[in-house]
């Protein structure tokens, strides 16, 4: 028995093979279901009671050696493979995975309203951040005087009196009704941005969709029917909307929009702080001195337009209680929207 321990020890020193399969038929040949170490091990219970500790440290020196010799081999061929040139490159293994990343929320919501109105016949258009007086406030019908110019909501650019970052996407309207000719039915997504303290309700930037039809004879009827159709395609086919009157420099009249808490069903919960409704957008028709501004006849056609928040709807949508998480590209916050498809 123990010459057959030594033999074999002898062996496996002596094994210098340097191939992968080499050093798995080796493996196989020692320490496999039938291999020398199984039946040696078998054959321990033959031994006398006096050398049973001798024979069983011998055994085990062997398993060792074994199993050093196959990692020694092992690690030398691993590194032969990455040292020489493709020739050595296994194809067989296993790739990398690749974990795909996943659309973040606001540009999955922002799809979601876009195919909406798409289906109804709006198209995209978009204008640029930087924007000057006219297109964000004086074509829109905001007096000299409005708070919204005010130092204090708009950020200035230095050195260019008449240009800030937008704070709204109403003035994408005004750029749509310049450069086309009625009828106009257009959605504009975009960043918008305002001097505010951020907060978990409120950010210096987020993004907003304006929307805007102009055509012969459009009503408040339309404009209703429109904002139902979307806020039910949004929300769920049992939602209801209602509307406020309100005031926009651009529209008259004005209205804000609730749609009915999709949440808690109406029964009142934190969300719709137990009123039923929750508000997601302001809209109105446009105001005849927009249209005049924008070089459209206000006799002729008449028009609706509305404006509504992403992060707001958003938030709503999946239960977001912090916009800050928006922006702070978390994977294990945006991950979670991952099976959301629209
Ligand atoms: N511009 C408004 C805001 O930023 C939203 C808005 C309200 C847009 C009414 C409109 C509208 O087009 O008709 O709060």
């Amino acid at each position: 028995m123990k010459d057959r321990i030594k033999d074999a020890l002898e062996k496996v020193k002596s094994f210098k093979e340097s191939s992968s399969e080499k050093i798995e038929e080796f493996r196989i040949e020692y320490l496999g279901q039938k291999g020398v170490v199984k039946s040696l091990f078998a054959d321990f219970k033959t031994v006398s009671n006096q050398e049973k500790k001798e024979v069983g440290q011998l055994l085990n020196t062997l398993k060792n050696e074994i199993q050093d010799r196959i990692d020694t081999l092992k690690a030398k061929v691993s590194s032969d493979d990455s040292s020489s040139d493709n020739d050595s490159l296994d194809l067989t293994l296993p790739g990398n995975k690749f974990t795909l990343g996943s659309r973040h929320p606001i540009s999955l919501v922002r799809n979601e309203i876009e195919d909406i109105f798409a289906r109804m016949g709006f198209s995209i258009s978009e204008g640029p951040e930087v924007e000057d007086d006219w297109h964000n406030f004086t074509a829109l019908n905001f007096p000299e005087d409005h708070p919204a110019r005010d130092m204090q909501d708009t950020f200035f650019v230095e050195g260019y009196d008449d240009k800030s970052l937008r704070t709204h996407t109403s003035s994408v309207q005004i750029r749509v009704m310049e450069n086309e000719k009625p009828p106009l039915r257009s959605i504009s997504p975009g960043r918008v941005y305002r001097n505010e303290a951020i907060s978990a309700r409120a950010h210096c930037f987020f993004h907003q969709i304006e929307g805007l039809y102009i055509d012969k004879q459009v009503t408040f009827k339309d404009l209703k029917y429109t904002l139902m159709q979307f806020a039910q395609q949004l929300f769920g086919t049992n939602t209801k909307i209602r509307l406020r009157p309100s005031y926009f420099p651009f529209t008259e009249p004005s209205a804000e929009m609730d749609i009915s808490c999709f949440i808690c069903n109406q029964e009142g919960c934190n969300i719709c702080k137990y009123t039923g409704w929750v508000e997601i957008l302001g809209c109105g028709m446009v105001d005849p001195n927009v249209l005049i501004n924008s070089k459209i006849d206000p006799n002729e056609y008449s028009g609706y337009a509305f404006g509504m928040g992403i992060e707001r709807i958003t938030m709503l949508k999946f239960q977001i209680n912090d916009i800050r998480l928006f922006y702070e590209n978390d994977k294990y916050f945006t991950n979670q929207f991952k099976s959301y498809i629209v």
